[in-house]
């Protein structure tokens, strides 16, 4: 039978993703900016933007604890079971930007590991990158409470400084991370804003 196998079967960062329970390696990579930046804290509300399938939810559900809350939103449907204070809504965050507004409290840390499907074209797929991570900025700027915290990823590309400047806009400080745990051949970086003005 020729069954075509995953790459990532042997990664070491996947395989010890599984190991610690988390579904993906993506969470180390949230673990070392968390570790950075001091982002997640007991009690706070986290709104987790491209869930699939889970890591970064799994782990912010247990950093904010019981009297903290995290929803997780992803096109795909999320297979994973959570811990009670996480709710999850299958969707596109594009259409719930504005929506969300309506219906939820203001959040403390708004993340966004949102990813295009990639095309093969590196033009189309950093377009496609920027278009997420300044979604992702809106719907910060319409539900992050005033001091809240906020983390995308970018594709680096020649948008990368007009979303740099947006982050520090309405952000007291900002960062650029490219944690340890990223792929060499990925052109992805981490942009967080802290203290959202
Ligand atoms: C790298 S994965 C996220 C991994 C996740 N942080 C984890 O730790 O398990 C990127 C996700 O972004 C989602 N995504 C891309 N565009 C989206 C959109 N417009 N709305 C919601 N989710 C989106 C994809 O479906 C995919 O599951």
């Amino acid at each position: 039978m020729n069954r075509r196998r995953n790459p990532y079967a042997g990664d070491p960062g996947t395989r010890a993703a599984k190991q610690q329970g988390y579904p993906a390696r993506s969470v180390f990579k949230l673990d070392e900016i968390d570790r950075r930046v001091h982002l997640l804290r007991a009690r706070q509300r986290v709104l987790d933007l491209g869930a699939a399938p889970g890591s970064w939810s799994m782990y912010a559900s247990q950093k904010v604890g019981p009297e903290g809350a995290v929803l997780a939103i992803d096109l795909q449907v999320i297979q994973q079971r959570f811990l009670p204070n996480v709710r999850v809504i299958h969707g596109d965050a594009r259409q719930f930007a504005l929506e969300l507004g309506r219906t939820e409290q203001p959040f403390d840390v708004v993340l966004s590991d949102m990813a295009p499907s990639t095309t093969g074209s590196k033009v189309a797929d950093q377009a496609g990158s920027f278009e997420l991570f300044m979604t992702a900025l809106e719907v910060a700027a319409a539900l992050g409470k005033p001091g809240s915290s906020f983390v995308a990823k970018l594709f680096m590309g020649p948008d990368f400084e007009s979303a740099k400047r947006a982050v520090t806009e309405a952000y007291a400080e900002s960062k650029t991370i490219r944690p340890r745990g990223t792929r060499q051949n990925s052109s992805e970086v981490f942009v967080v804003g802290l203290a959202r003005r």
